[in-house]
């Protein structure tokens, strides 16, 4: 007798446990667009030129923004390797050497080269 009620009470504390915590989590409206904004995983590399190193460049660039902001540049090989400096020093990006950096510089330069910047777009960041 005073198992089962035990055990009633138990379910019933835990159906409104679960009840508090589905409601705590359901986000106001607007609230899941903006933290889609910030998922970078929403796209896949797919999407993305394909060229050796694709993935890679891919996973190791969405760790922190999105990869359009990536896909959006077109920058010589100098230039991306001075990209990645400056993710490094400015951002705290994970410093990229070796056979890594190439493999990404050898995607950045041919998925993105110099010449498919939008005429006229300028990059705000490199103003500062
Ligand atoms: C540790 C975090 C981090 C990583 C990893 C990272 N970035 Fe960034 N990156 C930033 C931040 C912060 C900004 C600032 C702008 C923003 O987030 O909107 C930025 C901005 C940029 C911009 C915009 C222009 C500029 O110069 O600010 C480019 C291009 C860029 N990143 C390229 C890359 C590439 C390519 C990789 C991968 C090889 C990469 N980033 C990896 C943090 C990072």
């Amino acid at each position: 007798m005073t198992a089962i009620r035990k055990g009633r009470a138990a379910v019933a504390a835990r159906l409104l446990v679960l009840a508090m915590t589905t409601s705590a989590l359901s986000l106001p409206p607007g609230a899941a667009s903006a933290q889609q904004t910030f998922t970078p995983r929403e796209e896949e590399p797919e999407e993305f030129p394909d060229a050796p190193g694709r993935e890679e460049t891919f996973y190791f660039c969405t760790a922190c923004h999105n990869f359009k902001l990536v896909a959006q540049q077109g920058m010589s090989r100098p230039r991306w390797d001075g990209t990645l400096d400056f993710m490094t020093e400015r951002h705290g990006m994970p410093k990229l050497e070796g056979k890594d950096r190439d493999v990404i510089l050898d995607y950045l330069e041919q998925a993105f080269p110099e010449t498919t910047a939008t005429p006229g777009w300028q990059n705000p960041f490199l103003k500062r």
